[in-house]
């Protein structure tokens, strides 16, 4: 889940905020002014304000560079009880409303979108408003498919937009200590990783698995929620939050999980005396999996055991399982001199002191390899880097690195054989069957 943020002005971005006070022109409304407006703050729209929209919402609505000005949702109530809080945080009646989040992106004055749509529907509204000049925060996994986060990526890039993914754990202490430690070489040469991820289906929505299908709720544009996916009857085990039980709308635990503990993996593994090279071009050459799946016409389809088994350049092994009491949750790199575990309960090391070590050296800013600590505000972060331009913690191609293993582990388990990994390239071998099921049909009149 998103953290609670603190935001304060510095000095110099008091000054400067002041200064373009001072400056800007009068009679031009703020409206028209985007990024250069006498305010100085950020423009953003929400697409998606459910359980994690609203939290990213919550975050943005405290982060006092950026404003936000439209939400866009397919299910009116979310759309009002999101519109209602940004208003009465601010206010004023100042935030516009949108069913269609193509509106939301034409809106003149915006310049930047967060994405918290279901994961069928994040690379359809990131490559509109990437071309649409709009920088990006996008949850996580990155893409529904391999192929549409390519597509993705190559629209973030080609408009050279600011891109945030919502993989938040690189904001917090333990996970960046954890990986310093791996990059400055505390474990030796990394021979094995080990990436945790929780197994079965989780009913958030208290429905259960096993209900008829029934009318869409009044309030919600069934067919625009289902967007380019697969026609299919409303059916409320599979809409709000437990869509992700379902292949036709998420991918089960490993790919809901494959956005944080891989992510965090990679992260580690992202150094070139150590580990396999940066973070936006590393990646398996070899995945094979296993895993237990429900009847394909089942409500919840998504397996609910897996293991994905990776080899990595420089003889890396990197596994990742729910549903293995070996496999202990979230990432652990195993090392010739030792190794450090790490998830949402803390973090370990295979020699207890290197923990205050590393906290002692990160102060003191005596690392080889020193991360960037955003102090738990990954929203804000993104915020900052619209303003400064700088790169984020999770730019899109970053993401797309995090989540491929977890796109191959499906695939390998579907096909149940072996595949080979063309990493620079992003083709699997030899393989047509396989290389079919990187993407999916999207359906009419939707196109990536
Ligand atoms: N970073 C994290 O820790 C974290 C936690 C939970 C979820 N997530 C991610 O956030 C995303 C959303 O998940 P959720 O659990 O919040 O789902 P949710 O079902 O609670 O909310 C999704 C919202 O998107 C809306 N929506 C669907 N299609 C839309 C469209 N075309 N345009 C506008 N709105 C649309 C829905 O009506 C709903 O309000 C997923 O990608 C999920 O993986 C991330």
């Amino acid at each position: 889940m998103a953290r609670k943020q603190t935001t304060t002005l510095t000095r110099r971005q008091t000054l400067r905020t002041a200064a373009a006070v001072i400056a800007a022109p009068t009679l031009i409304p703020t409206r028209l002014l985007g990024a250069d407006a006498p305010s100085g703050k950020i423009h953003i729209g929400m697409i998606g304000v459910g359980w994690m929209g609203g939290e990213n919402l919550n975050a943005f609505l405290e982060v006092k560079e950026c404003r936000v000005v439209a939400i866009a949702d397919v299910d009116q109530n979310h759309l009002a009880s999101a519109v209602k809080s940004v208003n009465a945080k601010y206010g004023d009646e100042g935030c516009k409303a949108y069913k269609d989040f193509r509106e939301l992106i034409g809106q003149n004055d915006l310049q930047a979108v967060c994405i918290s749509t279901p994961d069928h529907w994040h690379s359809i509204p990131a490559i509109a408003a990437a071309k649409a000049k709009k920088d990006i925060y996008c949850e996580k996994p990155l893409s529904k498919t391999l192929a549409e986060g390519i597509a993705m990526v190559q629209a973030a890039q080609q408009n050279h937009r600011i891109w945030q993914t919502g993989s938040w754990q690189r904001s917090g202490n333990d996970f960046r200590r954890a990986a310093e430690l791996v990059l400055n070489g505390y474990v030796g040469k990394v021979r094995r990783v080990e990436v945790g991820l929780p197994s079965g289906h989780a009913d958030f929505e208290r429905t259960g698995n096993n209900r008829p299908n029934s009318d869409p709720p009044k309030e919600v544009d069934y067919d625009f929620w289902v967007g380019p996916s697969e026609m299919v009857p409303f059916n409320p085990c599979r809409f709000h939050k437990n869509w992700r039980w379902n292949y036709n709308f998420g991918g089960g635990q490993l790919m809901d999980w494959i956005g944080h503990h891989c992510d965090i993996a990679h992260w580690g593994l992202a150094s070139t005396s150590y580990g396999v090279g940066p973070d936006d071009e590393i990646g398996p050459m070899e995945v094979s999996a296993t895993a237990e799946f429900p009847p394909r016409d089942a409500l919840w389809n998504t397996a609910t055991k897996y293991r994905v088994e990776c080899k990595y350049p420089k003889g890396i092994e990197l596994t990742i399982a729910g549903g293995y009491d070996e496999i202990r949750s979230g990432a652990k790199w195993i090392g010739e001199e030792g190794w450090v575990w790490v998830d949402r309960s803390g973090f370990e090391t295979s020699k207890p002191e290197w923990k205050k070590e590393i906290e002692q050296r990160e102060k003191g800013k005596d690392l080889k390899v020193l991360l960037k600590d955003t102090h738990g505000a990954h929203q804000r972060e993104f915020i900052e880097c619209v303003k400064s331009r700088k790169k984020t913690l999770t730019p899109a191609e970053v993401a797309h690195r995090s989540t491929t293993p977890g796109h191959l582990g499906y695939i390998a388990s579907v096909v149940g054989r072996t595949l080979k990994w063309d990493v620079a390239k992003q083709q699997i071998v030899g393989d047509p069957e396989a290389w079919k099921l990187l993407s999916r049909p999207i359906r009419a009149p939707w196109h990536v």
